[in-house]
């Protein structure tokens, strides 16, 4: 039985969780149903990121103690997740006193390897990043993303020796024969790292002395372990806490290209320095904006999962975030938009179609066998899947839709119900033929939507019902 071991970031816990962490967490639940399907041994993670200091700032501005803030903000992603049907199979927190653990346990086996070191550390921080920038990152002086003036730092840190570790990355990405080999997917990313590779990298401080909220350096205490440390382990402690320590190495990670480094070569020098196998790959897709805008609280364009699945069901959310543009590209997303793409896609589309041929079926009371038990997933759309091509393989499935749309259409079955009925029986029964298959590669993408309607079309009587996606506006 083939494993699949899958995982989303884990998204900072202060955080509203948005329309961007629900991208990169749908997409990866389409793949762990798709492989739950296959058969595969599957295990998909996603969780919360809650130590650092701007988790701590967040809790100050509640007036909480950051574990208690945590706490109370952590279900915020449970929920949202329950209503995009999310199936996870393990929600991390890095809270949790046995991820604490591993992250103890897994530092000081770099200290006694001696990949870690005291040293001082100078440099513009942005809070917001939780990382230290340089000032080619700045634009007029402020970091990109959070459009806010990074702060000096200087401390005394401890380091980890990822310069070390260079060359071995570079062997690792480049070869795949190389025993430590992972992928970079999509290619750009890939060629992207490597040449940042090959102009050398230093060394990264992973503790702070300022910052209190996180785990304490076991050997002096008065540091605690930085915040993207701690938070990359989740990924290795969530097969050990749930005791399945055999899903190791994680066989694919998701994330978008704004924490590819962290994932790309921070994450598997870590491992590679304490003995471990790194990924077998990381993807990372693109980010997208709200009609041409930055998605940010400052500009007020946030949009929350729960808004979309109130105006579009939590399938019709699913699948528009999907199909709006290819998964490793960058691409926009507007309302406006998604209400067209759900009148024409789902509710013309699919709805249409399932609505006509089932109330054919019901006038021409026509009796079907049951469906066959197992079910045969087309190869194109198996390598689209493979390829992450999510967008594709929807267009996939909407290319049998338009098929099975004209056929009705040049066989006119309304017709020959009263002309010639066995005729008639005979179109419709492949037309059930074809709407099954179209439902078996929903599944992934559209659970619910797809578990109603084969129940709907398993026979031997198909009733017409109500419609599944009504036109809105
Ligand atoms: N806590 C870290 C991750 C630690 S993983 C060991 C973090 N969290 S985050 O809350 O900022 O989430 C970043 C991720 O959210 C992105 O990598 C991506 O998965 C998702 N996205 C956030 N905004 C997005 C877009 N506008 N577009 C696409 N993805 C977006 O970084």
């Amino acid at each position: 039985m083939k494993k699949i071991y899958i995982t989303t970031p884990i998204y900072y816990v202060n955080d509203i969780p948005h329309v961007g962490h629900a991208y990169t967490t749908v997409a990866a639940d389409v793949l762990a149903r798709f492989h739950r399907i296959l058969g595969d041994n599957t295990f998909f993670v996603t969780g919360t990121d809650e130590h650092g200091a701007k988790v701590a700032e967040s809790a100050k501005k509640r007036g909480l103690k950051p574990k208690a803030f945590c706490d109370e903000v952590a279900p915020n992603f449970v929920e949202a997740w329950k209503k995009l049907n999310i199936s996870y199979d393990y929600f991390i927190r890095t809270t949790d006193p046995e991820h604490e653990k591993i992250v103890t346990d897994f530092l000081i086996t770099l200290y006694e390897k001696g990949d870690i070191y005291k040293g001082k550390y100078e440099g513009l921080y942005c809070v917001g990043c939780e990382k230290f920038l340089t000032e080619v990152d700045l634009v007029d002086g402020l970091c990109p993303f959070h459009r806010k003036e990074p702060t000096k730092q200087s401390e005394e840190n401890y380091f980890f020796r990822l310069s070390n570790y260079i060359e071995t990355l570079i062997k690792a990405i480049s070869d795949p024969k190389d025993p430590n080999h992972y992928k970079i997917r999509p290619d750009s990313r890939f060629n992207e790292v490597l040449s940042k590779l090959r102009l050398g990298v230093g060394d990264i401080s992973i503790s702070r002395a300022e910052v209190t909220w996180g785990i304490p350096i076991p050997w002096d205490e008065s540091q605690t372990i930085y915040v993207w440390f701690d938070a990359l382990l989740n990924y290795y402690s969530a097969p050990i806490i749930n005791h399945r320590p055999d899903l190791w190495p994680a066989d694919l990670q998701l994330m978008a290209k704004d924490i590819l480094w962290f994932h790309a070569v921070i994450w598997p020098a870590m491992l590679i320095a304490a003995g471990i196998r790194p990924p077998k790959e990381v993807f990372a897709h693109g980010f997208f904006t709200i009609e041409g805008e930055k998605m940010s609280k400052t500009i007020g364009n946030v949009i929350l999962p729960e808004q979309l699945v109130e105006k579009f069901g939590t399938d019709g959310t699913r699948y528009l975030l999907l199909s709006e543009f290819p998964f490793g590209s960058d691409g926009d997303i507007s309302i406006d938009r998604f209400i067209k793409r759900y009148n024409s896609d789902l509710a013309n589309g699919l709805g249409n179609l399932i609505q006509r041929v089932a109330a054919l079926a019901e006038k021409a009371n026509l009796t079907v066998p049951a469906p066959a038990e197992n079910p045969i997933l087309d190869l194109p759309y198996r390598v689209a899947l493979d390829e992450l091509s999510f967008s594709e393989a929807l267009a996939y499935i909407w290319k049998k839709i338009s098929d099975a749309d004209k056929k009705i259409e040049e066989s006119k079955p309304w017709e020959l119900i009263k002309k010639d009925p066995e005729k008639a029986d005979a179109v419709l029964d492949n037309l059930i033929r074809q709407i099954r298959e179209i439902v078996e590669l929903l599944l992934p993408f559209m659970p619910e939507t797809a578990e109603k309607l084969q129940e709907k079309f398993r026979g031997p009587k198909i009733k017409a019902g109500v419609p599944l996606f009504p036109r809105i506006s």
